[in-house]
């Protein structure tokens, strides 16, 4: 193991990738990407496109739901991937791997992810934000199932993808 203190400490940007599903973005992602964008130089949001796992959202209406959720927050950027979150975070230059923590019971699989990470590539640090308590309860699993059962989100996602969400309510009806 890499001895901490013997190494120089560079001094370089913060380039973070925040990756995840975001089928459909949250109230509790944005509170991540808006406090990730002022630690960071650069937050790539970075969408997973997962061809085996059925999402709501298409990877289009994604991209461009967080690109209206993020149009006023200059140093983010909104971007898909596939393969390996660590050859993206190489290939984009990031150094930093952004998540959320809203409960316990995400720390376990957290912490096996960023293990695994750095296992496979150590220069990537992975950041932890806690969610805001008032969006902790909030899920993207759950958010899907209201929108597939015709329910209303509008309280759980932010308004600027609100009307994009409504229609998909309506077209899931
Ligand atoms: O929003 P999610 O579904 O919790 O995000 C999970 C995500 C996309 C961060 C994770 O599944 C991921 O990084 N997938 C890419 C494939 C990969 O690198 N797998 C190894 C991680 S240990």
């Amino acid at each position: 193991m890499r001895d901490p203190l013997a190494a120089p400490v560079p001094k370089r940007r913060l380039i973070a990738v925040y990756p995840g599903s975001f089928d459909p973005l949250t109230n509790g992602h944005m509170d991540v990407i808006a406090r990730g964008s002022r630690l960071a130089d650069q937050l790539i949001v970075a969408i997973l496109s997962n061809t085996q796992k059925q999402a709501l959202f298409t990877l289009d209406e994604r991209i461009a739901m967080i690109r209206d959720a993020t149009a006023a927050l200059p140093n983010v950027q909104v971007d898909s991937f596939t393969g390996l979150l660590v050859d993206y975070a190489a290939q984009r230059g990031a150094n930093v791997v952004l998540r959320g923590i809203r409960a316990i019971s995400d720390y376990e699989s957290e912490l096996q992810m960023a293990l695994m990470n750095r296992k496979m590539r150590p220069e990537t640090e992975t950041i932890f934000l806690m969610a805001a308590e008032e969006y902790s309860f909030i899920s993207s699993r759950m958010v899907k199932e209201i929108i597939t059962l015709g329910g209303d989100v509008a309280a759980f996602v932010p308004s600027a993808i609100a009307e994009r969400v409504r229609a998909k309510v309506r077209e899931t009806k």
